[in-house]
């Protein structure tokens, strides 16, 4: 269902890769909904995707753009307004990406190059981002920046391994940033806490079919998938929720303050037997 909540609204969309992207779902949400954007990903992405069928799909031009690399992000954000015609009015940060965790490195026996490369991918890419929009001037006022999370920057979930370091980190830069940004130009910062999702990001985790059906089952609501998720941060993006900024969002089923459910106790139970 469309409610055209983002007519007339512009933005760059990063980090769809394939169609089980949580920022390809949002892409094509916000298009059903009336915005325009950009799309981007890493260089290297475009030739392991396909996200040019999605920039066919949704009339959009794709600026590659590596976002640990600041002058790649200026370029972005500078051909975005020209794309676009103007000012930004929301930005979705749709990036992870934990070199231990693709190696297989145990959260004991990290190597920390990729300790360094992780959190630059996944979260100083987010600071790297809101710094080129602050000082371009590229947003509008009351405009609204997202980035996605996970609970593991609560909670410990061993083999998340160091993004539950990487994900911590990014949900302060967004409250640290966000502070500025609201003041400054009163934009609004939030991060989405979102469920585990079958993505490529979401299955090169180690042991990921357990945590994601554990999940499932723990959250009263069950687990919220990746259009959900979509939806969600469109209404981040629309006018309706202009005074949240600053917040880590849970959008988990309920996951997140459940201490035991039924149906865990019950599989736990029979496994006693
Ligand atoms: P995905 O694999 O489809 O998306 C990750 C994206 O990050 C890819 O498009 C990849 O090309 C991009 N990326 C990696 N390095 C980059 C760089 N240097 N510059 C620009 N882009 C780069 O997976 P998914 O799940 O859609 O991930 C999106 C976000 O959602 C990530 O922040 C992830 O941590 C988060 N998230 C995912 C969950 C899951 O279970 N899948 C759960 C909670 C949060």
């Amino acid at each position: 269902m469309s409610y055209n909540l983002l007519k007339g609204k512009r933005g760059i969309i990063f980090g769809a890769l394939d169609e089980n992207s949580i920022a390809w779902k949002t892409a094509e949400r916000v298009n059903e909904e009336g915005g325009k954007f950009v799309l981007t990903n890493a260089p290297i992405a475009m030739r392991m995707g396909n996200i040019q069928q999605l920039a066919e799909k949704t009339g959009s031009e794709i600026i590659p753009a590596d976002a640990t690399k600041v002058e790649d992000i200026e370029n972005l954000v500078e051909k975005a307004m020209e794309v676009l015609g103007g000012k930004l009015d929301f930005v979705l940060h749709s990036i992870g990406m934990s070199v231990n965790v693709r190696k297989g490195n145990h959260y004991t026996d990290m190597n920390y190059d990729f300790t360094t490369k992780g959190w630059d991918v996944s979260a100083v890419s987010f600071h790297k981002t809101m710094q080129v929009l602050y000082k371009k001037e590229a947003m509008n006022e009351w405009g609204s920046i997202v980035a996605l999370s996970y609970m593991a920057a609560q909670r410990v979930f061993p083999d998340y391994n160091d993004m539950a370091d990487n994900k911590a980190y990014l949900e302060s830069i967004a409250r640290s940033f966000g502070y500025f940004f609201g003041k400054d130009k009163k934009v609004r910062v939030n991060t989405i806490s979102q469920s585990p999702t079958p993505t490529t990001a979401g299955t090169g985790v180690k042991g990921f079919d357990g945590f994601i059906a554990y999940a499932d089952k723990m959250s009263p609501l069950g687990n919220a998938t990746a259009l959900e998720c979509a939806d969600y941060t469109l209404t981040l993006f629309s006018d309706l929720t202009k005074k949240v900024t600053l917040q880590n969002l849970y959008h988990d089923g309920g996951f997140s303050n459940m201490g035991v459910s039924q149906e865990v106790m019950d599989t736990f139970m029979k496994d006693q037997e």
